[in-house]
């Protein structure tokens, strides 16, 4: 037996094509299924043919036999990339005894077109403007041309301002949606590569190009369209077919392109889509088709910003649903008749339709994430996010299928509804109507967490439904209403959970970049990224994303690159946070800058405020010192041990100016919330001696609540590990299991399939919160999910040795659970660690693949050093697990 790699990731991506890095990175997993297997040494080739790659000189870079157990971020040290080299690479593995085993199957790579002098192609659009309110339909570009030799292979670089959909001779390129998603347009665009030699042919050819609005020039937010970038979308594409003889056709946008309206009447991101299939052009992306309504684009010049490869996976539909029963019918004949559709799963996304009938009848389709107490679809909780779309038939005998393009929804029920007088008979609807499809950042699922109690359970699921309806191109805070923003609060809670739930490494790559592009020049980190309109702030807690972020990438991933390359702007960041102390607090009552949005919907100053009642004085200078430390964390390990001691210092003001103003003498704090309880302990913000007082004060106060939460979006994700940490466990299951409100399992128990806003979004006493924010699709409370898997499980993470290079496996059973288990897939290999309780006796599962190592602790608290392999360890159910306080 020997060792193998597989799974060989290229900047974190499988076969990546036209990617920007220079210096790209590669990583693997180890295959080797001895017990103890561990790789002792690695030899990476990469060349620039199959045919060079097979013998032992290849071309690009060959590492030579390298000593050590490195299997991620190992960066390419090989001859230059020039743009579209193309590359294929291997590995081979040493094993714990130092033989080496059989190279890896070969994995490959391509540069995209790194300089702008690669791009021949022109910038053209439509001359289609609506301003406003006024939503324009989507304009088809197209072009046909001829390719006079056989041909070998073929790329497509493209991009848009805007959204574009790209089919050649009739077929759809990729199954991408909302592409080039969504940077800051001002500072930066991405643009994608697509292989597509198959769809091409010698002779003659057409490409055909869809465009929308997308954020560029459609809604964003509470904006009305074209305030924030542009005011009509579009495109560049550039195609480079490479011949069999060697030579190049390169057929790229230019004024030699023809546009024309087409089936898409109206698009929005927020508002909808309505699509007229009667007004479809016939061959509309093939040569030959009907060119009658077409006319001359328009060029237009480059916009002023760099031209970059997308790091991130596209948006995909993710899962398919089909209704769990039968349409609910409504409406009578001669008015307008309805079926309301249920998914029975809150989701970002689209639905696809099957209908039949008669020709220009047009179906209505509204989406909605509840019902109200009448039974009909509540869309109140949208604000002004008219979420609707429209589709008018064709009348093919056969039935005809469309799902949208460039708007998506967050809706869990879908109301399609006609006008009998008006539209006709339409072959009934059933089941089979309505397919839901969810669209996410194509991010792999790499997280499991189950245990004995089916309510936790349905947290975790309703959890990860909260990353899938949120994590589309950019961290959103909620899918449905007119925001759908990168709240970067919302981001910073979350990030840890959504890296153990999801494959979450490119897509903070590409978010984190995001980051700098939207930072002010004076350091301030708005409190969206990408920002609005104007120079903003986030303020305590949200722009904290600005460190906490990347510092959590790198602990999952072990990505040294992303601390490297974005320290400037997280120094510059903590700079200005330090600038903007007066005597170590921040922000300063009067202060010129905004002081935060508080503990968001913290319940502790009445719930209809969603200010809380920990003042942001405390919270800013607590969150300051907390950052401080992680950026000096992060200094030393950059080796920029002046940056790290400055740091250090600024970190001791903080806590010198937090124990000044709002400690006591005795370890009370001058604020008596639990938020202020939990940031002061979990950041170590107090005085040894008067931290076990302020512990058991923290107690009091939920106590006081018969021990539930009374935290906010920034106190929340502090409780159950702050309790762990103390030695109680037992009473951070105690809150985190209460079925009541408010808690975590109070949503769960009144039927939540996603995280919502609130606590109390919906309660069957009083119905719907506050409308103005009410979303049922929210992470922020799914921040839980880390205590999940690191706690409960016991599947944690060892800051000293990121990249799970070695795990810490220390599961606290109790609240009554019988076993729970926790799965990651982790940049290094498959790892699992779980529990059942026997009796008296705790059982222990634990697995580790190849290089990976853990300390298991266990209840009674011995330790055991644990190797590649699955074991078992068994204790006494030990002392730590107690029910009542
Ligand atoms: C968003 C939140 C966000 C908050 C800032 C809300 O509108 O939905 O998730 O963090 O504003 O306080």
């Amino acid at each position: 037996m020997t060792a193998r790699a597989i799974e060989l990731r290229t900047e974190y991506l499988v076969d990546p094509l036209g990617i920007g890095e220079t210096t790209p990175r590669f990583g693997w997993w180890v295959e080797d299924e001895r017990p103890g297997a561990r790789q002792t040494a690695y030899r990476i080739r990469v060349a620039s043919s199959p045919e060079r790659f097979s013998g032992d000189a290849p071309d690009l870079w060959d590492s030579g036999q390298i000593a050590g157990d490195e299997q991620a971020q190992i960066p390419y040290a090989g001859a230059a990339l020039g743009s579209r080299t193309r590359a294929h690479w291997d590995v081979t593995l040493w094993d714990a005894d130092g033989v080496a085993g059989p190279s890896s199957a070969p994995a490959t790579f391509e540069m995209g077109l790194l300089d702008r002098a690669d791009w021949s192609a022109t910038w053209i659009a439509a001359p289609i403007m609506e301003a406003g309110q006024t939503l324009p339909p989507a304009p088809i570009l197209r072009r046909t041309f001829a390719l006079a030799h056989p041909i070998r292979h073929a790329r497509l670089s493209i991009t848009a301002l805007g959204l574009y959909e790209a089919h050649l001779n009739g077929q759809r390129i990729g199954d991408d949606y909302f592409r080039p998603g969504w940077t800051d347009y001002h500072v930066r665009l991405h643009y994608q590569t697509y292989d597509v030699g198959a769809h091409l042919h010698q002779g003659a050819n057409a490409i055909g190009v869809l465009l929308g609005d997308g954020w560029y020039s459609g809604r964003v937010a509470h904006l009305e369209r074209g305030l924030l970038y542009g005011e009509r979308p579009a495109l560049l594409a550039q195609l480079e077919v490479m011949h069999d003889d060697g030579s190049v056709t390169r057929v790229v946008t230019d004024d030699g392109w023809r546009w024309s309206e087409g089936p898409i009447r109206r698009q929005d991101l927020i508002e909808g889509e309505e699509y007229d299939a009667r007004r479809e052009i016939d061959r509309w992306a093939e040569a030959g088709g009907d060119e009658a309504t077409f006319a001359p684009v328009l060029t237009q010049a480059w916009p002023d910003v760099p031209l970059v490869a997308a790091p991130n996976e596209p948006v995909r539909v993710v899962r398919e649903l089909v209704p769990i029963a039968e349409p609910r019918r409504f409406g009578a004949g001669w008015g307008r008749i309805g079926y309301l559709f249920d998914l029975g799963q809150n989701v970002a996304g689209i639905v696809r339709l099957a209908v039949r009938g008669p020709r220009g009848a047009t179906l209505r389709i509204r989406y909605g994430e509840m019902l109200a107490a009448d039974g009909t679809l509540y869309t109140a909780n949208l604000r002004s996010a008219r979420a609707t779309d429209a589709y008018t038939l064709r009348g093919d005998a056969a039935g005809e299928t469309w799902s949208p393009r460039f708007t998506f929804h967050g809706f869990r029920y879908a109301e399609i509804s006609y006008h009998e007088r008006w539209d006709g008979e339409l072959a009934p609807f059933d089941r089979t109507t309505v397919t839901g499809l969810a669209l996410m950042s194509d991010t792999a699922e790499t997280g499991t967490f189950e245990c004995s109690d089916p309510l936790v359970n349905q947290l975790q699921s309703n959890i990860a439904w909260g990353q899938r309806g949120n994590f589309l191109e950019i961290p959103t805070d909620c899918p449905q209403r007119d925001e759908r923003l990168g709240w970067t609060g919302d981001a910073q809670v979350f990030v840890a959970t959504a890296a153990f739930n999801f494959d979450v490494a490119a897509f903070f790559t590409k978010w984190i970049q995001d980051c700098d592009d939207a930072q002010g020049p004076d350091g301030r980190l708005p409190e969206v990224v990408p920002r609005l309109l104007g120079q903003q702030d986030g303020g305590p807690g949200w722009s904290d994303a600005r460190v906490v972020c990347p510092w959590a990438i790198y602990g999952a991933y072990g990505d040294e690159r992303i601390l490297a390359r974005h320290y400037p702007a997280m120094r510059q960041w903590l700079e200005w946070q330090a600038g903007s102390a007066r005597d170590g607090i921040r922000p300063w009552e009067g202060c010129d800058y905004w002081p935060g949005f508080s503990d968001w919907l913290a319940l502790d100053n009445g719930w209809q405020s969603t200010i809380g009642a920990t003042p942001r004085d405390l919270l800013g200078t607590a969150s300051f010192a907390h950052s401080a430390d992680l950026l000096r964390r992060i200094a030393t390990l950059l080796g920029h041990d002046a940056d790290a001691a400055r740091f250090a210092a600024f970190r001791e003001t903080a806590v010198a100016a937090f124990n000044r103003e709002y400690v006591t003498a005795g370890g009370r704090l001058a604020v008596q919330t639990q938020t202020a309880y939990l940031m002061a302990l979990a950041w170590d913000l107090l005085p040894e001696p008067l931290r076990q007082p302020a512990f058991d004060r923290l107690l009091g106060l939920f106590a006081e609540r018969d021990w539930h939460l009374s935290t906010g979006f920034l106190g929340t994700p502090l409780i159950c590990a702050t309790l762990t940490r103390f030695g109680r466990a037992d009473l951070a299951y105690r809150i985190f299991l209460q079925r009541d409100y408010p808690g975590w399992l109070f949503p769960v128990q009144n039927g939540a399939t996603t995280m919502w806003e609130r606590w109390n979004s919906w309660t069957p006493d009083a119905g719907f919160g506050d409308v103005n924010m009410n979303s049922f699709n929210h992470y922020a409370y799914g921040a839980i999910g880390r205590w999940m898997y690191d706690t409960v499980a016991g599947l944690a993470l060892d800051p000293a040795r990121p990249g799970y290079r070695h795990v810490l496996i220390a599961p606290q059973p109790g609240g009554g659970l019988t076993h729970a288990r926790a799965t990651i897939r982790s940049i290094r290999g498959p790892i699992a660690s779980g529990w059942t309780i026997d009796g008296a006796t705790l059982r222990v599962e634990v697995s580790l693949p190849p290089n990976v190592t853990a300390t298991v602790t266990l209840p009674d608290g011995t330790t055991r050093e644990l190797a590649a392999g699955h074991h078992v360890v068994e204790s006494a159910v030990g002392s730590r697990q107690r029910d009542k306080p």
